[in-house]
């Protein structure tokens, strides 16, 4: 492992995660109750607006039940376990963090979905799968933590089928320092942020066409300021990263304000590598 991918797997460790989540769950009911994906997005959707934001990308990239979709960078697994309940699709989560994964497949046993999600650990610079395996492909705000963008889309387009889609939905820069700590990076250091221009250059440079790009951040504003108001839900993403979240989800919150960060939503599609 680099000193890059060491430094993201510190800032994602959550000692215990397992554990606290059986504890927090329990205002659920019994370890055998099963659970409805729903219930949990308040803590396992881990990027700016949630549930709905999972929702739309989904939909822009036509996400059928005939599709087996790869989510990179799968966290403790919401966006996956909704795409297979919403869309009837198979789902396989990558992500770097051990306790993540260990966590993602204990709510996947909770809502029952085993046989259609799962996850591996593994580092989106060198995906553990076959070339041209999946139909879609998803990276939810996960760039922000990768210097290696080129490496990056190019690990994403081998392993989609040609004409496969790719959509991500990521912060961006845009047009000012951010302030830090933010929910990815404690410091600069940790944090690899782009512009969206610059990231769907990286994209398309990879063997992509742009399909979708739109400018979300006037709706991350919009939940932000809700958040602010209505203040958070009982279950939230405290949970899976301990107490001092609060002060790094504020703080994105203060950078999309401010102007400094963006909010990028685009789809792509996979060109036939004999058009490359
Ligand atoms: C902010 S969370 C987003 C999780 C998930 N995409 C979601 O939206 O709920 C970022 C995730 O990216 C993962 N990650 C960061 N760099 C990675 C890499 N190089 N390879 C695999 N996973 C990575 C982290 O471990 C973390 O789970």
């Amino acid at each position: 492992m680099t000193d890059e991918l060491d430094r993201v797997r510190d800032h994602y460790r959550a000692t215990g995660l397992t554990d606290r989540l059986k504890t927090a769950l329990a205002v659920l009911g019994s370890e055998e109750q099963r659970l409805g994906p729903e219930q949990l997005a308040t803590l396992d959707q881990f990027h700016t607006r949630g549930l709905a934001a999972t929702a739309e990308l989904a939909n822009l990239a036509v996400i059928t039940a005939d599709m087996s979709v790869l989510d990179v960078g799968s966290g403790v697994g919401g966006p996956a376990r909704f795409l297979a309940a919403a869309h009837g699709c198979e789902v396989t989560g990558v992500d770097l963090s051990e306790p993540f994964v260990e966590a993602a497949r204990y709510l996947t046993a909770r809502t029952g979905q085993d046989g259609k999600v799962s996850f591996e650990t593994g580092s989106a610079l060198a995906l553990p799968f076959e070339d041209g395996r999946f139909d879609a492909a998803l990276l939810q705000h996960v760039a922000m933590n990768i210097a290696d963008r080129p490496l990056l889309y190019r690990e994403i387009r081998r392993v989609l089928k040609p004409g496969g889609k790719f959509a991500t939905f990521d912060v961006v820069l845009n047009g000012g320092d951010p302030l830090y700590p933010v929910p990815w990076a404690k410091t600069p250091g940790e944090s690899f942020l782009l512009t969206a221009e610059a990231t769907c250059e990286a994209v398309e440079a990879a063997g992509f066409g742009t399909l979708v790009r739109r400018d979300d951040t006037a709706m991350a504003k919009a939940w932000f300021a809700e958040l602010r108001a209505s203040g958070p839900p009982p279950l939230n993403l405290g949970v899976v990263m301990g107490k001092g979240f609060a002060e790094l989800t504020t703080n994105l919150g203060r950078n999309l304000m401010q102007g400094r960060l963006g909010i990028l939503t685009a789809v792509f599609e996979a060109v036939p590598t004999k058009a490359l």
